[in-house]
């Protein structure tokens, strides 16, 4: 692995040597006694990293599977779903949820602005939602939305409308807690600050969100993201029973669990802690560097990712290159109106709670060597 560049995009992110060791593991049935507890304590630990008491699911696919799930269990056609929407992946949850027949309402925002509290209540006051979507972190723009207070105006002015929060980019970095700010769903997914290989879908559902997915009038349209399919499975698996109905992601789901044992035993609110401060120092770079960001606030920045525009004079396709050279691999844009005008890097997982590995500080001096390479000059 000597010629290994850091993975410092906003996932999939750099793994532990022991979550990689997981993978690494000899061919095993999924109803063995050693794979029975891993997938049974990931769900358990998932409730302690969540807060919540409700019930998590871990599923082969990745986060959009999440959408999938939340749409075609908690959705019935023709039902209104209102999406708060701040970028590339608002865009996408719509379009899965309009695949199950939603009728879905977009409140946007201008590129870099987080989702605004009035709008989301004036929203509310047009139409009854069966369920409103907050994409906690966009990762298209690293804007970070407010989801405490959007969750208490709709428990206020809406309370029977479901909560769901696209949690990919954010769980594992950003404060979240669902029983206490009234979340039903968050949608997340191993690769990014969960910190494991891509390849699991995962999430947390309110006990509210499982009483109306169990009261719905029509069937599930869909086979294998059916919750009457998969509720079984998961309270067998925590209950250390054999249960089968598609084969798990065996390999997968030993390193999630490895990696889930290492955030709870470091302890979920010092991880908060941590991704705040790692945020702040590499904020403050890009900032003394003369660089800007995305988000237009630092109030409404993302703690585990950072989206920054190019400086005048310098193209993505001479930075990205220069700082693979330094051994850092970051991401160019992804939301279509700016995607060539701006980079994203990733601060989150191990890079971020083992600074002794050097990550960040490998990450920023490429950055200030690459930007040099470049022909730009920081502004005095
Ligand atoms: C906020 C957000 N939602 C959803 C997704 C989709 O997840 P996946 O690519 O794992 O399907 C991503 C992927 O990066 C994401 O960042």
């Amino acid at each position: 692995m000597s010629s290994h560049k850091l993975c410092m995009i906003p996932g999939p992110i750099e793994f532990h040597e022991d979550v990689l060791q997981a993978m690494a593991t000899p061919a095993t049935s999924h109803v063995s006694p050693t794979f029975i507890p891993a997938l049974g304590e990931s769900i358990e630990l998932l409730r302690q990293i969540l807060f919540t008491s409700g019930q998590p699911f871990i599923i082969a696919g990745s986060g959009t599977l999440g959408w999938d799930m939340t749409a075609c269990n908690l959705i019935e056609a023709g039902e209104n779903v209102l999406v708060c929407n701040s970028g590339y992946f608002g865009d996408r949850f719509g379009e899965c949820l309009e695949t199950y027949g939603a009728n879905v309402t977009h409140v946007r925002v201008p590129i870099g602005d987080a989702p605004q509290l009035e709008a989301v209540s004036a929203a509310l006051q047009g139409k009854k939602f069966k369920a409103i979507t907050i994409t906690h972190v966009d990762t298209s723009t690293g804007v970070l939305a407010d989801i405490k207070s959007i969750a208490e105006i709709v428990r206020k002015e809406s309370p029977e409308t479901l909560i769901v929060v696209d949690g990919v980019c954010s769980v594992g970095s950003e404060e979240i807690r669902m029983d206490a700010w009234g979340i039903d769903v968050v949608i997340t997914a191993s690769q990014k600050a969960l910190g494991a290989p891509p390849g699991l879908c995962v999430l947390g559902v309110s006990e509210r969100a499982i009483g109306i997915f169990k009261a719905r009038k029509t069937p599930v349209a869909n086979y294998y993201a059916n919750w009457n399919r998969w509720l079984p499975i998961m309270n067998a698996y925590e209950a250390r029973k054999p249960s089968y109905f598609a084969t798990p992601a065996v390999q997968n789901v030993f390193a999630l669990h490895v990696s889930l044992k290492q955030i709870v035993a470091q302890g979920v609110e010092k991880r908060f802690v941590l991704h705040k401060e790692a945020s702040a120092k590499v904020k403050k770079v890009v900032h003394d560097l003369g660089l800007k960001l995305v988000p237009t606030g630092l109030d409404h920045a993302a703690n585990g990712m950072s989206a920054v525009y190019y400086p005048e004079g310098v193209a993505g396709t001479d930075l990205l290159p220069k700082l693979a050279a330094h051994g850092i691999v970051a991401a160019g844009g992804l939301h279509t109106e700016i995607a060539s005008k701006y980079f994203r890097i990733g601060h989150m997982g191990i890079s971020v709670t083992e600074p002794q590995r050097g990550h960040i500080d490998a990450t920023l001096n490429a950055l200030k060597s690459s930007l040099a390479e470049c022909g730009y000059k920081v502004p005095q």
